[in-house]
């Protein structure tokens, strides 16, 4: 087994219902935080961490994202035969050289971890992270994934981001059980009644995990919300001690929803101008 982390895993198949009209016929993926996709900040994230391998698990109505991540030659000699160098620069190095992207269909959305477990081939038989586009990261450097696999490189255990939620809030998250010594957990509870939350500290949609994740997901059967849920495949793992978190350096905004993207984008816009 390859420790160093090589491969990211993009869930990106859902179909956005939060944002119809504007996904009808666009994936949810593209909307831009002001002037850039969500899972382009995803993608620049996970290669800041030193991922050189993306595999997006897509499904109907995604190509657009294939699209985005692919050159294209017309758009960057025409900017070039208009001297706008800068612009095309911009579009040649979406992906830089020496990274490559994977795309995986995902033919029926069955839940997270059915997701992830599309990728299986893709990924082999190395330790993986998973990058959920929808929670949009912001001021940590140089990165959530990079914290992430820092701290697999030093345990060899799966990893998970979590933050602090007070409140009824925590009910719309992964809990984690915490065994109250160090980073290590001892389980991974999905979307608890808040009078049932085991702690405060939510998983967010970052993750470093090893690949024998695949074997537990192909043996659970549907969780919360009748689907396959990724938690419930790290549970097992906790619960073994073999599933450590790591605190979120920076800021998280819940994408999924219209007010989380709303405020992402004033925030980053905010951001900018203060740069
Ligand atoms: C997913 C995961 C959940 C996690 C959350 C973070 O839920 O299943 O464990 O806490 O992402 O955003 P979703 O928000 O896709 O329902």
């Amino acid at each position: 087994m390859d420790t160093k982390i090589r491969k990211a895993v993009f869930p990106v198949a859902g179909f956005g219902t939060r944002f119809l009209p504007a996904t009808k016929a666009m994936p949810k993926e593209l909307l831009p935080i002001v002037d850039k996709p969500l899972i382009q900040y995803a993608v620049e994230e996970a290669i800041a961490g030193g991922i050189d391998t993306l595999i997006f698990v897509t499904g109907r109505n995604k190509r657009a994202i294939e699209d985005h991540f692919d050159a294209n030659h017309e758009l960057e000699t025409i900017l070039r035969a208009k001297g706008k160098e800068a612009q095309a620069e911009m579009v040649r190095n979406i992906i830089p050289t020496g990274v490559e992207c994977i795309f995986v269909r995902q033919a029926e959305q069955l839940g997270l971890g059915h997701a992830v477990l599309c990728a299986e081939r893709a990924v082999g038989g190395d330790p993986f992270a998973v990058l959920l586009a929808d929670d949009f990261l912001t001021e940590s450097e140089p990165g959530v994934t990079a914290d992430l696999v820092q701290a697999f490189a030093a345990s060899g255990k799966s990893q998970l981001s979590v933050m602090e939620v007070d409140g009824p809030d925590i009910s719309k998250y992964g809990v984690v059980v915490p065994n109250g010594l160090g980073a290590g957990i001892v389980g991974l509870v999905e979307k608890p009644d808040a009078s049932d939350a085991p702690s405060n500290l939510a998983s967010i949609g970052r993750y470093v995990l090893t690949p024998d994740i695949f074997q537990t997901l192909r043996g659970i059967s549907a969780g919360s919300g009748g689907e396959i849920q990724l938690a419930d495949a790290i549970n097992i793992h906790a619960r073994k001690g073999l599933v450590e978190t790591v605190l979120l350096n920076g800021r998280r905004f819940d994408c999924g929803s219209v007010a989380g993207f709303v405020a992402a984008s004033t925030h980053e816009f905010a951001l900018r101008g203060s740069r």
